[in-house]
């Protein structure tokens, strides 16, 4: 570019000298040269982005090639329920740090169990693995005998629902938002707000099903988000329902609901996983887990691990 420049009016200039052309000419003549190289220099220019973009496409292709696509699997038939955890041992993706040190129970199809015990004992990390969400580091969660960390996701999701700790909805209508961002199906939205005792909340928003949410459910309160959250898990009429402190932001209406869903949960045999620092809720399961340091302290029937957790001088009382 400077030295067709400069070669375009050191010859301009010379010619001007000479008589051969006018000054006008000459400056005509640089802004032809300017815009006749201007194509040119774009090419440049996206040369240096081509070259970027074809690193990066190797990049991706080395990477994807450490982690091949996974082979689709023989569809199972839908799982009734039964749970079972066999010597599971689980650090935090990606650290050192083991939460679970070897944790094994199991649980019937359509039976309930609530996980207690202190802040960071490992509760919320047991759920993710039991959801599969974390693969476990050795041992196995086995729903309905099949290996979750081994069964395809697009196989097994349809068959859980999952109410997070920290509820994460999405920019989207609150019906969009239920059916889990799939397609909506406006019969299975419905039946899962009225399973989580939300169709007339919902009915009294501005827009009803319709009323859009910002990004992380903006818009509503974190009561109205955990009940939104509870009707995104009963969604497609799961077999597995794991909810992760599912009271923790609610009123005295939200527990009601809570507990009805519940009720309706064993009455449809779904086998129900519930953590939780509430000790009211535990009236609506049947069996009790105690975790403390990411081990099994305590495991049984409700009415038999109950009296141990409150009587005066038990430490494990700290649980609830
Ligand atoms: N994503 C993460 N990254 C790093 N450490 C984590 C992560 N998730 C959990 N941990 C660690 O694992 C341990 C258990 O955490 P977890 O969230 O499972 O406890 P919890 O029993 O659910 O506690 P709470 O009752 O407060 O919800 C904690 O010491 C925590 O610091
Ligand atoms: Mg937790």
């Amino acid at each position: 570019m400077t030295i067709t420049g400069v070669l375009t009016l050191g010859l301009g200039t010379l010619l001007v000298i000479e008589q051969a052309i006018t000054p006008g000419a000459m400056i005509v003549a640089t802004f032809i040269q300017a815009r006749a190289l201007a194509p040119s220099m774009q090419v440049v220019a996206l040369w240096q982005q081509a070259m970027t973009a074809r690193a990066a496409r190797r990049r991706l292709c080395e990477f994807l090639a450490t982690a091949p696509a996974e082979k689709q699997g023989m569809a199972l038939p839908a799982p009734e329920g039964a749970l079972a955890v066999e010597n599971l041992i689980q650090a935090v993706p990606g650290t050192d740090t083991v939460v679970l040190p070897g944790v094994s129970f199991a649980l019937p199809p359509g039976e309930s169990l609530a996980v207690i015990g202190p802040s960071a004992a490992g509760k919320s990390s047991l759920e993710r693995t039991l959801l599969g969400i974390w693969p476990p580091c050795a041992g196995a969660v086995r729903l309905h005998g099949a290996d979750m960390a081994r069964t395809p996701r697009d196989q097994v999701g349809q068959h859980l629902g999952y109410l997070p700790q920290d509820v994460e909805l999405f920019e989207g209508t609150v019906a969009e938002n239920i059916a889990r961002l799939g397609s909506v199906d406006s019969e299975k939205v419905v039946g899962a707000a009225k399973d989580a005792g939300l169709h007339d909340l919902i009915l009294h928003l501005p827009k009803g099903y319709d009323t859009p949410l910002g990004p992380g459910g903006r818009g509503l309160s974190p009561g109205q988000r955990q009940r939104i959250g509870l009707a995104h898990a009963l969604y497609g009429a799961p077999r597995l329902v794991v909810l992760d402190e599912p009271n923790s932001n609610l009123d005295s209406d939200g527990e009601a609901a809570l507990a009805t869903a519940l009720g309706s949960l064993r009455e449809a045999g779904v086998t129900t996983v519930i953590i939780t620092h509430r000790a009211n809720i535990l009236a609506a399961v049947e069996k009790i887990l105690l975790l403390c340091a990411g081990a099994v302290e305590a495991f049984g029937r409700r009415d038999e691990i109950l009296p141990r957790l409150t009587r005066p001088a038990q430490p494990s009382r700290r649980a609830l």
